[in-house]
């Protein structure tokens, strides 16, 4: 990336950004459902954690509840891309709905991890934020086994059962240097720590935290686009602050952009959430425009080109009911 000049003002919009392979699947199943089945389909909490993307659909017929019991019996139902615990599938399963499951592969992969590790008789340390609904659902898998370690200082203190039958895993979308932080420290108090059998902070989130890095370093500001609820909109902050940048805050979209961030501010960073749409980041450059910014440019670290297939049940020919 190229250093900007003394009060040179530029905009810089991180690539990638936005939508993941998980995330662009999770809402194309809700619209597929919508076309397949018809209005109302229910979806179990946020399809995504993104305001727009859920009014959007809202619009177009899904209905979003917390739990399941607001679910009338026999009705189509999505699970968000968050995954679901054993406890809901079985509760799904009870009430005879017809479930869509939207979890995104990668979510699916740490809950196999979980249980193999539980299979073998170790205890799982997983590293997540507290409420997080991916991490109810993964640790859904065998509560018992699994403790909740949610930071660096927590890692100092937390008790194990047996320090030699120990394994750690962790939520998709943490910050990757706090989360090797946090490892490092349960590694020193417990030597025999087992990693898991691969990366659980997934691509998607890594590579928007290292293109956002590169571009923090040089700016007066970054703004990333993203709802509040969103575990990896949020990281996106936090990474940015630690790369360098003066200011960083979050914004749903254009409109809560504030007026006083720009004060002495020349250099621009912008990036948004894996939920994100790019018609939110284009209004936050467009307003940026109208403020005298000159017009983006684009600094792409890596190209993305995962893409996930739909969920086995939209996948299969449709039946004559
Ligand atoms: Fe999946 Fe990562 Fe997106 S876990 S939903 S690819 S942020």
């Amino acid at each position: 990336p190229r250093t900007p000049e003394a009060g040179e003002k530029r905009v810089v919009v991180a690539s990638p950004r936005g939508y993941c392979a998980g995330v662009d699947r999770a809402v194309v199943t809700v619209e597929k459902a919508l076309e397949r089945y018809g209005a109302p389909v229910y979806v179990r909490k946020q399809i995504v954690h993104n305001k727009h993307v859920v009014e959007t659909l809202e619009q177009r017929g899904a209905i979003f509840v917390e739990e399941l019991d607001e679910v009338p019996e026999g009705a189509h139902t999505v699970f968000s891309a968050h995954g679901v615990s054993p406890a809901v599938h079985a509760q799904a399963t009870e009430r005879n709905l017809l479930t869509i499951d939207a979890t995104c592969p990668l979510v699916t992969k740490v809950h196999t991890e979980a249980k193999r590790f539980v299979r073998s008789d170790m205890q799982i340390l997983f590293i997540g934020h507290a409420g997080h609904e991916e991490v109810e659902g993964t640790m859904g898998e065998a509560p018992d086994d699994m403790i909740l370690v949610q930071s660096p200082e927590e890692a100092r203190t937390v008790e194990v059962d047996n320090p030699d039958k120990l394994a750690w895993l962790s939520q998709t979308t943490l910050s990757v240097d706090e989360t090797m932080a946090t490892v490092e420290i349960l590694r020193e108090r417990f030597p025999n720590l087992q990693d898991p059998p691969s990366e659980d902070i997934c691509y998607a989130t890594s590579n928007r935290q290292a293109a956002i890095k590169q571009i923090a370093a040089h700016s007066d500001l970054v703004i990333v686009v993203g709802s509040a609820n969103s575990s990896n909109s949020n990281r996106l902050v936090e990474v940015a602050l630690d790369a360098g940048a003066k200011a960083s805050y979050r914004v749903d979209h254009a409109a809560e952009v504030k007026d006083e961030w720009f004060e002495g501010v020349d250099t621009i960073g912008v990036t948004s959430g894996a939920s994100v749409p790019d018609i939110l980041v284009r209004g936050v450059l467009e307003l940026l425009e109208e403020k005298g910014y000159p017009k983006a440019v684009e600094e792409q670290l890596t190209e993305e080109t995962l893409t996930f297939s739909l969920p086995r049940e939209l996948r299969a020919p449709r039946t004559i009911d």
